[in-house]
């Protein structure tokens, strides 16, 4: 399918057909969510499929038992790694960018110039930003999987409204990691029409804001 055609067509879906969803287009959608672009190349996104009923069942409570949720066929949770934004890892991942011929950068430029800017090093600005900026890498990363689960006729829900804590907490979570949003997948059963949105032009400016 075009990507136009997609970002056109896809809705968020809420109703579902209760048949299981194939391995294979779950794989596809989780490779839609690797191949996402991310701050330093980071990718701080971990995902955990769940098709368990139970434990879809509790975690719909931690949404605030929105129905979409329990009913759905598969709930990828959408963690984050606590430490990817740290020094140590940011290092990594841009390291692995420049053994890629990605960047030149020498270590000094790296450590002293791109790690020792506020610009350019969220650790530098504490924990809370640190972990801002690695929801907004999984929040990209869910938008792709938005866009492959409709390329497999698979409707899809992004569900933001949760308490991190308590679906942690259901899942035995490590310290390592933090949940950010579920995403669900299942074959729909609706067809929903574009959701409206605003005008091009309240939104897009060309060369001035007016
Ligand atoms: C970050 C985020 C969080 C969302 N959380 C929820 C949610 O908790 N429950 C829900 O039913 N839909 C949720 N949605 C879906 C939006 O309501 C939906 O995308 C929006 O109304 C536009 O509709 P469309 O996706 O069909 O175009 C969320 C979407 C995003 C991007």
């Amino acid at each position: 399918m075009d990507v136009s055609e997609a970002i056109q067509k896809r809705a968020n879906i809420r109703k579902w057909k209760p048949a299981s969803v194939e391995k294979e287009k779950i794989e596809k959608v989780l490779e839609a969510g690797r191949r996402a672009p991310s701050w330093g190349n980071v990718q701080p996104w971990r995902f955990i499929v769940i098709q368990d009923r139970g434990k879809i069942a509790e975690l719909a409570k931690a949404a605030g038992g929105q129905p979409q949720v329990a009913a759905a066929p598969v709930l990828i949770l959408c963690c984050g790694l606590t430490e990817a934004f740290s020094r140590k890892m940011h290092r990594e991942s841009l390291k692995q960018l420049i053994e890629a011929g990605v960047m030149n950068w020498p270590d000094e430029v790296l450590d002293n110039r791109v790690l020792g800017s506020d610009l350019t090093a969220p650790y530098r600005l504490g924990e809370q930003v640190m972990m801002i900026r690695a929801g907004e890498q999984i929040m990209i990363s869910i938008a792709y999987m938005t866009l492959e689960a409709f390329n497999q006729d698979l409707g899809s829900c992004w569900v933001g409204a949760i308490s991190p804590r308590d679906a942690r907490e259901i899942m035995n979570l490590p310290d390592a990691l933090f949940v950010h949003d579920f995403f669900l997948l299942g074959y729909p059963d609706e067809n929903p029409k574009p959701r409206p949105r605003k005008e091009l032009s309240k939104i897009a400016f060309w060369e001035k804001y007016e």
